[in-house]
Formats: C-alpha cells, sequence, structure tokens
C-alpha cells in the first residue's frame, strides 16, 4: 500500500538526517577515539599519559605529535610551533565544555568535547603562522579563546 511506502520514504528520509549530523559534527578526516580504551576523566587530565604534559613530541622522521588541552578560555599550549615538511598527528580534548579546535587557513576544523579525543593528521609544507581559534559557543570569553601555530 501507499501507506507502507511513505513510512518507508520517511525512515530514509530520518536515517539521512541522522547520518549528516553525525557527519557534520564530526568532519571528514576526524575521528573521534579514546586513546585510552575508556573515557577521558575531565578532572583527572593532569594525570593523563597524553594530556598530563600538553605539547609537541617528536615521534620519529618527519612525524610529529601535538596535545592540546582545550578549557575555558585558552588552549594548552597556547602557542605551537612545528618544523615545515612535518606529518602533524593532534589530539585535542576538553578539560570543560565544549569547544572546538580550528586552524584557520587549513582544514583541521573539529569540536572538542570533555572526554572524547579528537584525533587528525596534517602535513605542513612551507613555513608560516596560524590562528587557532574556537568555534564553538563556550562562554563569556569564548571570543578570547585562540592560539598560535609557527611552522618554522
Ligand atoms: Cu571555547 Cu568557544
Amino acid at each position: 500500500t501507499y501507506e507502507k511506502l511513505w513510512l518507508a520514504a520517511a525512515m530514509v528520509l530520518i536515517v539521512g538526517f541522522i547520518a549528516t549530523i553525525t557527519y557534520g559534527a564530526v568532519g571528514p578526516g576526524v575521528t573521534m577515539v579514546n586513546d585510552d580504551g575508556g573515557s577521558i576523566d575531565p578532572d583527572a587530565i593532569s594525570d593523563h599519559e597524553r594530556f598530563g604534559d600538553t605539547g609537541v613530541t617528536h615521534v620519529g622522521g618527519d612525524e610529529y605529535e601535538v596535545a592540546v588541552v582545550a578549557q575555558a578560555w585558552s588552549y594548552s599550549p597556547g602557542e605551537i610551533e612545528v618544523p615545515a615538511g612535518s606529518e602533524v598527528t593532534f589530539y585535542v580534548t576538553s578539560r570543560d565544555v565544549t569547544h572546538s579546535f580550528s586552524v584557520v587557513g587549513t582544514n583541521i576544523n573539529t569540536m572538542v568535547i570533555p572526554g572524547e579525543v579528537s584525533q587528525m593528521t596534517v602535513e605542513f609544507d612551507e613555513p608560516g603562522e596560524y590562528g587557532i581559534l574556537c568555534n564553538e559557543y563556550c562562554g563569556q570569553g569564548h571570543h578570547n579563546m585562540e592560539g598560535k601555530l609557527t611552522v618554522v
């Protein structure tokens, strides 16, 4: 009957909407992972293996890892420096509320959720300076939440 067809069409639409919302929140090339196999306790970040000591780690060859903690209303570290020609994997989490980690002029633009880790890998070929911004409203200091990435 037509009724069943409409029901099926509605189901397809609903699944489509959910897929769109999920895709929009996470974005292309970005995966949400919990790298310690469970959720990260936002109150115990200082003791976390990766996030207890934020910043740049050279993992070998051209590869670097950067651990970033977002909190109202700053990033730790506030300034990141990596060499040109490097492949950089960012791991970002939040200590308090939902923020974003967006590097202006690159395709890095991810939500940062307490208890979750946003991971993304980017290659930086040329030296340059990039602003880091929070695109997710996070309170009265939101517009001041920024950082700097320098490729030297
Ligand atoms: Cu953090 Cu807006």
